[in-house]
């Protein structure tokens, strides 16, 4: 886990390899999180897709297709879900796996948050 603070918002990534628990503990910690009453945004970035069901209940339209399908330009309604307790959820979406570049998805996903004004 990696923690950085930017002015009053604090991050954290979780990496490592696939099935140690990333998803479900990066899920719960931003429930936890949410339920304190603090402002959560939870992005996903695996190609898979997987890890915003807990907190949406459902699988959500990543940004990568969604930039696919609409091609014009993609809003903040587009990509942003509300979760469990008020959680904002975001996809990232990517390649299949072994396929392409996930780092690409994740990339492309980030440029997109800043020019909708999501990350500000
Ligand atoms: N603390 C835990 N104890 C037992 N099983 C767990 C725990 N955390 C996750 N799991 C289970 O392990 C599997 C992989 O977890 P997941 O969060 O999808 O991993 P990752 O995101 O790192 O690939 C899932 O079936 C999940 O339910
Ligand atoms: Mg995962």
């Amino acid at each position: 886990m990696k923690v950085g603070k930017e002015r009053d918002c604090l991050k954290l990534a979780f990496y490592g390899k696939g099935g140690i628990g990333k998803s479900t503990v990066a899920g719960n910690i931003s429930a936890a999180l949410a339920i304190q009453g603090l402002r959560t945004l939870h992005i996903g970035c695996d190609p898979k897709a997987d890890s915003t069901r807990c907190l949406v209940g459902r699988k959500i339209p990543t940004v990568l297709q969604q930039l696919q399908a609409k091609r014009i330009g993609i809003s903040r309604q587009d990509i942003v879900f509300p979760g469990f307790s008020g959680v904002n959820c975001i996809k990232a979406g990517g390649p299949e796996a072994g396929i392409g570049c996930a780092g690409r998805g994740i990339i492309t996903m980030m440029d997109e948050l800043n020019l909708s004004g999501t990350m500000g």
